[in-house]
């Protein structure tokens, strides 16, 4: 039960985390539990769009996933591109666009390939922006920003004194993303382990021991009760915000 429907929050971002300890917890290896938590992203991606949430972020491959087993890497990767055939229909229905943020180039030519036709098949729908981190690495998305404006910079195009955070916002793959209002990791876990560190700034963290092959509509009610119960000041004082 959501008790303020008025107050959703407009960005969501989740660190999915646990697949590998649910299936450990079943008997089963790491693909079951990946797997598994595509089920978990489907349920997610349908309540977030049925409640009213405008922009939702899922951390599905981090710059350091590289370092798993080539087994692993290619069947997420192979979930990812079955996942985007799958649930094309899903997203046109739910008036839902796809969005992508990391260092996209890197990823195997068959998953860019079924990313870009779907982003390209939904970028009319506006009710909610699903955008996928793959091959995403907060500190990789700063430094490439950097590059780019120090690029600008040696060419004259920016000038030093001008650089500021709508400039280097610009830069960022989430530019065209609002700041993250609640942040959501499951499996106990309380570290950002870099993710969208720059429109974190902000965010209500919410941590709970859920596996996420076990995150359910339920859960995400939960995540929003917390968030619609704290008191967001953003630097101001709290009697500030009630006069
Ligand atoms: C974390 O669990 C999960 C991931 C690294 C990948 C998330 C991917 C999916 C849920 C499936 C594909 C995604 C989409 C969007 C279709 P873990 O493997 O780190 O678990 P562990 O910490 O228990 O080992």
């Amino acid at each position: 039960m959501i008790h303020k429907p008025s107050n959703i929050p407009n960005h969501i971002a989740i660190i999915m985390d646990g697949n590998g300890r649910w299936a450990k917890s079943k008997g089963k290896n790491r693909l079951f539990g990946h797997r598994n938590g595509v089920k978990a992203v489907q349920k997610t991606v349908e309540e977030s769009t049925r409640l009213g949430v405008k922009h939702l972020t899922l951390y599905a491959f981090s710059t350091e996933n590289w370092k798993r087993p080539q087994k692993e890497i290619n069947t997420l990767m192979s979930l990812l591109v079955s996942s985007l055939k799958k649930e094309l229909n899903q997203m046109l229905e739910n008036d839902i666009r796809l969005n992508a943020i990391g260092n996209i180039s890197k990823l195997p030519l068959s998953v860019q390939k079924e990313l870009n036709q779907t982003i390209k098949k939904t970028k009319k729908n506006s009710r909610m922006t699903l955008t996928l981190a793959l091959n995403y690495g907060g500190k990789e998305e700063l430094t490439h920003a950097f590059k780019e404006i120090a690029s600008k910079v040696k060419n004259n195009i920016i000038s030093p004194e001008n650089v500021d955070e709508t400039i280097i916002n610009k830069h960022l793959y989430t530019r065209n993303l609002p700041d993250v209002d609640l942040l959501i990791r499951t499996s106990g876990e309380q570290r950002i382990s870099n993710f969208l560190l720059w429109k974190i700034a902000y965010a209500e963290l919410y941590f709970l021991d859920i596996l996420w092959p076990e995150f359910n509509e339920t859960h995400l009610h939960l995540a929003i009760d917390n968030y619609q119960n704290r008191e967001r000041r953003f630097g101001k004082t709290s009697e500030q915000l009630n006069t």
